[in-house]
């Protein structure tokens, strides 16, 4: 048997900007996706089939990977499925890693390579974020241009990304959940028609892509009233871009008065807010008073990992 783990992660800045080649930053989360494999005499996942959609990243991982015989997966996962806490690129990045576990190889940059080609396969359209948080842990910064802590470079067609590692304080967010599913897609290709004939969104854009510089460097300085104020701002962009949603502003309101600062996290439409708080208790229950679904989150270090 061979079995590993992989965090969620948030998008702390620069959600959408990142798809016009500005930088955006995330962390890896303390929820975790486990994954166990064993021999067996069919190919399962939990006991069912892997044509089941909601085994898609497994069944694209498997196809990346050679295998001596069927498998048996059995997936845990503490990571909400459609909240943009980076559920998929977990399970893809776990998997990998139990399958290359069982050929006795465990290489966190390979596995984050091809957890990039997995989602992307699978979603159609993917920046590699997600996987490489998931693959390397910690803070992640992607930017065009390589920098200072480069961990890996990963092209597609014409898109290069470069994907650093940045240390981060220990930081505590609250996650509010609106229940409200959206898919990525349509909301990336409405943004982009926005920048296309909207000057004021290219300039929310290039002005989001400082956002992520600045609020970095505000969180390495642990000033967590500045980087609060710069997710407030960037929350305020997000919405110019047309990626909000009432409810998401709810959950902001409420979350606000117990927090540093909070924006929407990840694609929007619906989704999921992140508050920075040093009030964990009272944020999360103006959250769910407010009518959200609401859970504490921290900064996680470890990516990757064998588990036995
Ligand atoms: O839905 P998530 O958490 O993977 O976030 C999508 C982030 C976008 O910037 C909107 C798209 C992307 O691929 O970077």
């Amino acid at each position: 048997m061979a079995a590993a783990s992989a965090p969620g992660k948030l998008i702390l800045f620069g959600e959408h900007a990142v798809v016009f080649g500005e930088p955006a930053l995330s962390t890896a989360i303390d929820l975790r996706t486990e994954v166990y494999v064993r021999p067996h005499e069919t190919w399962l996942a939990d006991g069912a089939s892997l044509e089941e959609p909601k085994y898609r990243y497994v069944k694209a991982a498997v196809a990346r990977t050679e295998t001596a015989g069927p498998l048996w997966f059995e997936i845990r996962s503490m990571i909400p499925v459609g909240s943009g806490l980076g559920s998929s690129a977990a399970v893809t990045v776990a998997t990998l890693a139990s399958l290359h576990s069982l050929r006795e190889s465990f290489d966190p940059r390979t596995i984050a390579r091809e957890a990039f080609e997995v989602e992307h396969e699978v979603q159609g359209r993917a920046s590699p974020l997600d996987t490489t948080t998931a693959a390397a842990g910690g803070g992640i910064l992607v930017r065009r241009e390589e920098a200072d802590g480069l961990l890996w470079t990963i092209r597609r067609d014409t898109r290069t990304w470069s994907l650093h590692r940045c240390d981060l304080p220990s930081l505590t967010f609250v996650v509010g959940d609106t229940g409200i599913s959206a898919p990525t897609g349509p909301l990336v290709a409405g943004v982009k028609e926005r920048v296309d004939r909207d000057l004021d969104a290219a300039e929310a854009v290039a002005r989001i892509g400082q956002i992520t510089l600045e609020g970095l460097h505000a969180l390495q300085r642990r000033d967590l009233a500045d980087a609060g104020r710069l997710m407030d701002e960037n929350h305020a962009l997000l919405n110019k871009l047309g990626v909000g949603h009432p409810k998401l502003d709810r959950l902001l309101r409420a979350a606000r008065p117990h927090s540093f600062g909070a924006k929407l996290t990840g694609a929007g439409g619906g989704g999921s807010i992140v508050a920075l708080t040093d009030r964990p208790e009272d944020t999360r229950r103006a959250i769910e008073d407010a009518g959200g679904r609401a859970f504490t989150v921290r900064t996680e270090s470890e990516g990757v990992r064998r588990i036995g």
